[in-house]
């Protein structure tokens, strides 16, 4: 069993629940408290053992090429201003040279063909899928925990799934699941954006995936699902044919940060859970209730 090293982070969408701020700014740069939304994201996938980040990027989105960077003239007069603390935060969270590529996703044809586009970078070895709208707050990280359910199983491909609110599963992937043992089951089926009432379960995949090399020969076929994209969710369904898929429930909380109240909770859940923040958020915050 070959360990997960990579991670797949399709950056290219527009962020139309997001507009108009994702107009001028990539969605993965809206911040939750601090931080943009791709360093949770990429942050989870490192405390999951993830080596090598590859962002699948598109037009206007190159502040996250730089916000990996070295910012050469902020960090001297960080050091001049002898704010040292500050200072070695920002230096510590960028990765190392030649742990982080990007590559372009040149049309917007869906999830599915971003993947794909990493296919080269990535090459034959299992690695994983953040989808970085997705913030999950969880102890271990929401990867972690995959790579523990890809380890405790032997292998194959892991979908990270949790409860859907009732009426919404036509938003999402929904899988279908057997033999059910703890947060585990072998799935079964999977279906991307079901008609209301088709769904073949309350499980919709949240944006966590490790996938097995195998995928990109499919993906490669550029079939079109729902919504006339290429369809990860298709890709998968194919790949299970030969290949098994376990859904794994995680033990944590998701925010949709591609959605206006998702990422007002993010930041209201952040903020409470941060030391230094906590006591004045809960002040600040608790009169607008009243
Ligand atoms: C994508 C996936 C879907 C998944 C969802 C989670 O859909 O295709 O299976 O449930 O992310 O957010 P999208 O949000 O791009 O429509």
């Amino acid at each position: 069993m070959k360990r997960v090293r990579k991670a797949v982070f399709p950056v290219a969408g527009l962020g139309t629940r997001m507009l108009p701020a994702a107009k001028t700014v990539a969605k993965e740069m809206l911040t939750v408290v601090d931080r943009p939304l791709i360093d949770w994201v990429v942050s989870e996938a490192r405390a999951a053992g993830i080596e090598h980040f590859i962002l699948v990027t598109g037009r206007g989105k190159g502040a996250m090429e730089d916000y990996f960077d070295h910012h050469v003239e902020l960090e001297a007069t960080l050091a001049a201003k002898g704010k040292t603390d500050l200072l070695a935060e920002i230096v510590s969270a960028l990765p190392r040279e030649g742990e982080i590529s990007y590559v372009r996703q040149m049309e917007p044809k869906g999830l599915g063909h971003a993947v794909w586009c990493a296919r080269d970078i990535v090459g034959d070895e299992p690695f994983a899928v953040l989808l970085p709208d997705m913030v999950m707050d969880a102890t271990p990280g929401c990867l972690a925990q995959a790579v523990a359910a890809y380890e405790q199983v032997g292998g194959g491909n892991i979908v990270v799934v949790e409860p859907c609110p009732p009426g919404e599963a036509h938003k999402y992937g929904i899988v279908a699941l057997e033999n059910r043992q703890g947060r585990l089951g072998r799935m079964t089926g999977m279906v991307e954006k079901p008609a209301p009432g088709t769904e073949p379960s309350n499980l919709f995949i949240s944006g966590r995936y490790i996938l097995q090399p195998e995928i990109f020969d499919i993906l490669e076929k550029g079939e079109r699902g729902a919504g006339g994209e290429i369809q990860l969710t298709d890709g998968m369904a194919a790949l299970m044919k030969s290949q098994a898929f376990h859904a794994l429930e995680f033990d944590g909380t998701t925010y949709d940060c591609g959605d206006k109240i998702g990422w007002l909770r993010a930041n209201v859940a952040m903020a409470l859970k941060d030391p230094k923040l906590a006591d004045a958020a809960r002040a600040a915050l608790r009169p607008l209730f009243d």
